[in-house]
């Protein structure tokens, strides 16, 4: 059986669909900029929505603009199994990054149809809303309203650095959509499979094509106001000066060497600053910053997360500072049992397999909380992500695929 169905997935189908959807946003560079809920997003699910009619599964979507592509089961009232991922990418992201474990799932469910499996349960193909979190932050959206973590009027009125609201977007996008049925969210769930490039390089290293995800490392972000006063640049002594820019990055350089005295597990990242009026010959009067703080060890991340607004505190000099956390996403473990699922399809199918953590952030974070969930990993090149030379192999992500299609026909069976 896990065979029959194995030996329908077709690694040039999940190729040309892969190097399809990198058109929608594509750079010139080679990588993809389809940040979430823009034209392009729309565009991906468009074609999306196009491949699952062609296989008959009905789309529908919800009030957080998660997007579902359903194979019926036998039992039409029984629970549907989840698997997918996102098809928003970072500004400068990579062909793979999420809309491999969307296409992964439509391949799957293609191969069970043609290996005439009919599952008991329904399965849906899904694509989480603003997984990124580059042009909303924070991200994880969609999955977590579905999963009741975060409250959708909230999310609907955070703002891009445009002003443009969430529910502006939204509405934009579904109107470049036909039109789809509404799903209620936290409707219940059977489990949840999602299939990602790792994005480290560990797979790569130790040449096995698939990872048995463990768990995934916990999360911390805070955005950083920091607060001087614009003043003239030619006639303002340094001493009277309240600075914003200098005490930033003062916060920004005492919360490096705090991270990285701490051990070599820690991820500190300040990926956004933004100055105003970030005017050559004026004093920056504000400035903005994001922290990304990940850790596998739990007591770790509270540690140096505690830690944040006294560092801000004690580096601002005469300029306030305001510390807001966005997210607080404990390290956590997904189920053995589905861990040991994934593991022996991968053993039955002969392909090598190795246990490992997740380092980045993924949809099935939330999805553990309402349901049994588990990730599986291929390699990428060099472990490159959230980068616009991201790659992985053709035969790599179809042996995923596989396991991913024997994993979907057991938990719907
Ligand atoms: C997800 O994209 C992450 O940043 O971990
Ligand atoms: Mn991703
Ligand atoms: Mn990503």
């Amino acid at each position: 059986m896990i065979g029959r169905i194995a030996e329908r997935v077709s690694e040039t189908r999940l190729w040309d669909r892969l190097m399809t959807m990198a058109r929608h946003g594509a750079t010139a560079a080679g990588g993809v900029n389809r940040q979430a809920l823009s034209p392009e997003d729309a565009a991906a699910q468009a074609t999306l929505i196009g491949w699952g009619a062609a296989l008959g599964l009905a789309a529908a979507t919800d009030a957080a603009g998660n997007l579902f592509l359903r194979l019926e089961g036998a039992d039409r009232d029984a629970a549907p199994v989840l698997t997918g991922s996102h098809l928003d990418s970072q500004p400068s992201g990579g062909k793979f990054d999420g809309v491999y474990g969307v296409l992964a799932g439509l391949e799957a469910v293609e191969a069970l149809i043609e290996a005439g499996v009919r599952p008991r349960r329904p399965i849906e193909i899904v694509a989480w809303m603003n997984e990124e979190g580059s042009r909303f932050a924070p991200g994880m959206m969609g999955s977590e309203a579905f999963a009741g973590l975060r409250d959708l009027g909230e999310i609907m009125r955070v703002r891009d650095l445009d002003g443009i609201a969430v529910a502006d977007a939204l509405t934009a996008t579904r109107a470049a959509l036909p039109p789809l049925p509404e799903l209620p969210l936290g409707r219940p769930v059977a489990a949840y499979v999602e299939a990602h490039i790792e994005q480290a390089p560990l797979l790569e290293r130790e040449a096995k094509p698939i990872g048995v995800v463990t768990g995934i490392q916990g999360k911390r972000t805070f955005r950083v106001e920091v607060t001087g006063e614009e003043a003239h640049a030619g006639t303002t002594p340094l001493v009277e000066r309240r600075d914003a820019i200098i005490a930033a990055t003062a916060m920004v350089q005492q919360l490096h060497r705090t991270c990285a005295a701490s051990d070599q597990q820690v991820m500190f990242t300040v990926g956004r600053l933004v100055a105003e009026p970030n005017a050559p010959s004026v004093v920056a009067g504000k400035v903005t910053f994001s922290i990304d703080l990940r850790h596998p060890d739990q007591p770790t991340l509270e540690r140096l997360g505690d830690a944040v607004p006294d560092i801000c505190e004690a580096a601002r000099g005469s300029c306030s500072v305001h510390v807001a956390e966005l997210v607080n996403a404990p390290s956590l473990e997904f189920p053995a049992s589905m861990r040991e699922r994934i593991r022996r399809i991968a053993r039955e199918l002969a392909v090598p397999s190795l246990d490992l953590p997740s380092l980045a952030g993924h949809d099935a974070r939330q999805l553990h909380k309402v349901a049994p969930s588990g990730m599986i990993f291929v390699p990428c090149r060099g472990g490159i992500s959230h980068n616009e030379a991201e790659w992985a192999e053709p035969g790599h992500l179809a042996a995923g695929t596989r396991v991913l299609a024997a994993l979907l026909a057991e938990l719907a069976s």
